[in-house]
């Protein structure tokens, strides 16, 4: 068996961009009427990423963190469970999992994902996500923009297969903050900005 064909039979629940074959028991079709993916040309990606490399700790160093900010999101973040939201940057799925709707992550970093169990993953990067225009109810990205490699890209991204509803939020310490709280206020009707610890959390509707 090739590596490559090894690392995929081995993960658990996975969908690839679109036209590769979707992965341990998730169906073609369910994917296709639900979530609306779309035929793209993002190819997978098997660049090892800082976070593919630190993923067997990332949980421990980050969970409590990170879920902390989930209790403070979900204050403004009110799903109905038929929503559709997609979390981009979802990591382990951490941020992904605790809504009580259909729930659809992306990331590059595929062992942060092939940690996340039961559900949706998908390996992609902000800036090439393959979803068709408007639709995710909801998208959430948490801690995860000051990392994209080009964050307009991204973020435009995110509008695009979005209807309208997000909540975005990045690390207050990242140098780029001033870049990001700029982009966000140009490219969307920004309508609470709320400090958390770590993160601005910038709700949008
Ligand atoms: C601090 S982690 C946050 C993960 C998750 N949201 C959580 O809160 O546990 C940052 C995440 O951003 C992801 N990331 C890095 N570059 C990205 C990009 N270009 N597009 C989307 N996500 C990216 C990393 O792989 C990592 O999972």
């Amino acid at each position: 068996m090739l590596d490559r064909q090894r690392r995929s039979a081995s993960m658990k629940c996975y969908a690839f961009p679109w036209t590769r074959n979707v992965q341990c028991g998730i169906k073609v079709r369910e994917i296709r009427t639900n979530f609306q993916q779309v035929e793209t040309k993002v190819p997978r990606n098997d660049k090892m990423t800082y976070y593919d490399e630190i993923s067997e700790g990332y949980e421990e160093l980050h969970k409590e963190e990170q879920l902390k900010k989930v209790e403070l999101i979900s204050k403004y973040l009110k799903v109905k469970p038929d929503d559709l939201l997609l979390d981009v940057g979802c990591g382990t799925g951490l941020t992904t999992k605790p809504w009580k709707c259909k729930t659809v992550g992306a990331d590059p970093a595929i062992k942060l994902l092939e940690k996340a169990g039961k559900g949706i993953w998908v390996n992609a990067e902000a800036e090439h996500l393959p979803f068709k225009d408007n639709t995710f109810d909801w998208v959430i990205s948490v801690t995860a923009i000051q990392n994209f490699n080009d964050i307009e890209k991204g973020l435009k991204e995110i509008k695009r297969v979005g209807k309208g509803k997000y909540v975005l939020t990045f690390l207050k310490k990242s140098n780029k903050n001033i870049y990001i709280l700029e982009l966000l206020h140009s490219l969307y009707k920004v309508k609470n900005i709320v400090e958390e610890d770590k993160d601005l959390v910038f709700v949008i509707e």
